[in-house]
């Protein structure tokens, strides 16, 4: 079954529009990425704008989930579940139907078109919503419902905006793949599997943290389509499903080394990764050293972290990127007109980090000799500093290890280097100019500045360098650099 299909078809038989995925850079200043897929309608929600003349809608909507309140980073690869790029099947309500309409047609996807048995299915609701309940029983016996506190049925998009309580179904996968100590619902292991998320969008939160009624009552609800396809599919983690095989068996052929669940967790994390990062790329986010470039350069990082365990040694994730264009093009042309520029992109990036890799690996691995329970801040900053590994990499690298990390003095010395470089800047005689910059300077002189006469005038291209100042033979669309 085509689930993101018959999805979408079902609610637009329920007279729901069919949308379309709007960007992983939302148009919204207080999240990093569209984490959920309400998030471009959040001004309906709120009011702010009005509500379409069709008040339902349906949509399949990318999300990434890498930073801000709802982060999956850390647990990719080591659930069956988690992702940092996923899609989100929803159905909304702009002030039209509500709790129990939305339960009634989750009710009848899950079981008239997914088809799931009954007796493994259980739902959750708020512990103050005696109502939700109420309308539940009508479907599934008392005995299957949950009363949950905010923690697992309260849900909101950020620290502020529209949120409420919420309603969640959960598909028991069995105790015979999973029984470790936390396979119980709203817990961390991965024997509930919870599918869908209704939420009954009441209020919005403010900057203040208080809540306050929306003018009216809505419906946003959230199913994951990687978990609803592995479910349908009957296997026991999204990875083994038909949307990440193709990509691991890719990352063995270039690898030459079987896959196994057991000790998979990284061909899991690059399969994961490659997704975003293809995904991030085509969409026009590049990398950089801040802001949402900086969460695409430490996700391809620590994917090529993962491929160095494997064994790899050069570029490889370019590579896998065409996989990715192959299972989804189809659905994102977008990926398949900008796949060559893409990977020219990630392999560039690559080969930066390949050349440091192996000597901060090297420097981590002496220093772990030295560490008993804390690894030091002042080692962690000369990783990040000279080797290039973001600071998460470095505490994914620990958290392996069962260490801890003094962040105080990384921060400390991360304080001091931007003093510095402030400095350096304000000084911006030829002194404090640095890098392959004071090479140019030497070997070039220095430029006349003559823009304040003209707008116009024929220049010869000496040079260029890229965003951390390095001389590179081109620049490549979207690229950050200096000419
Ligand atoms: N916004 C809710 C979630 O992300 C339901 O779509 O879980």
């Amino acid at each position: 079954m085509d689930v993101r299909e018959a999805f979408l078809a079902f609610f637009e038989s329920k007279n729901h529009t069919r949308v379309a995925s709007s960007p992983l850079v939302p148009d919204d200043a207080t999240l990093l990425f569209t984490n959920a897929g309400m998030v471009p309608f959040k001004s309906i929600f709120t009011g702010d704008i009005p509500a379409p003349s069709n008040p339902r809608a349906t949509s399949s909507q990318t999300c990434l989930r890498a930073g801000g309140k709802h982060n999956d980073l850390e647990n990719v690869g080591h659930t069956a579940r988690h992702h940092t790029f996923f899609e989100m099947l929803g159905n909304f309500s702009f002030g039209d139907y509500f709790k129990e309409e939305a339960i009634a047609h989750a009710w009848e996807f899950i079981t008239q078109v997914m088809k799931l048995p009954v007796d493994k299915l259980w739902v959750t609701v708020h512990e103050s919503d005696d109502e939700a309940e109420e309308m539940w029983k009508k479907h599934i016996s008392a005995d299957r419902i949950m009363r949950l506190g905010d923690k697992d049925n309260f849900w909101q998009m950020g620290d502020t905006g529209p949120c409420g309580p919420c309603s969640e179904i959960f598909v028991d996968q069995g105790a015979e793949h999973f029984n470790g100590p936390e396979d119980y619902m709203g817990g961390d292991g991965d024997r509930f599997l919870e599918i869908w998320n209704l939420v009954f969008m009441q209020y919005e939160r403010n900057a203040k943290g208080e809540l306050k009624p929306l003018p009216k009552p809505s419906i946003d609800t959230g199913m994951g389509l990687e978990r609803a396809v592995a479910v349908l599919e009957g296997v026991r983690s999204n990875y083994d499903s038909t949307l990440f095989m193709p990509i691991i068996r890719k990352v063995e052929a270039l690898i030459g080394k079987p896959y196994d669940y057991a000790s998979g967790a990284s061909y899991r994390v690059i399969a994961d990764h490659i997704r975003t990062v293809t995904f991030l790329l085509a969409q026009g986010t590049n990398f950089s050293n801040e802001g949402r470039g900086y969460v695409l350069r430490r996700i391809l990082r620590r994917a090529v972290r993962h491929g160095y365990l494997l064994g790899f040694s050069k570029p490889f994730m370019f590579e896998i990127a065409d996989t990715v264009s192959e299972l989804m093009g189809k659905q994102y042309p977008y990926i398949v007109e900008k796949l060559s520029v893409l990977k020219e992109q990630i392999m560039l990036e690559e080969e930066r980090f390949f050349k440091t890799i192996a000597s901060g690996i090297e420097l981590f691995n002496e220093e772990l000799k030295n560490t008993k329970e804390t690894f030091s801040g002042e080692v962690a900053f000369k990783l990040y500093d000279t080797f290039g590994f973001p600071l998460d990499l470095t505490e994914d690298m620990l958290k392996e290890k069962n260490l801890a990390l003094d962040t105080g003095t990384f921060e400390t010395l991360m304080k001091e280097q931007r003093i510095r470089a402030k400095a350096a800047w304000k000084g911006s005689g030829d002194t404090a100019v640095e890098g392959d910059f004071k090479t140019l300077l030497e070997t070039f002189g220095i430029n006349t500045f003559i823009g304040y006469a003209y707008t116009k005038a024929p220049v010869k291209i000496q040079a260029l360098l890229g965003e951390n100042f390095e001389r590179v033979e081109q620049l490549h669309t979207h690229q950050k650099g200096w000419v």
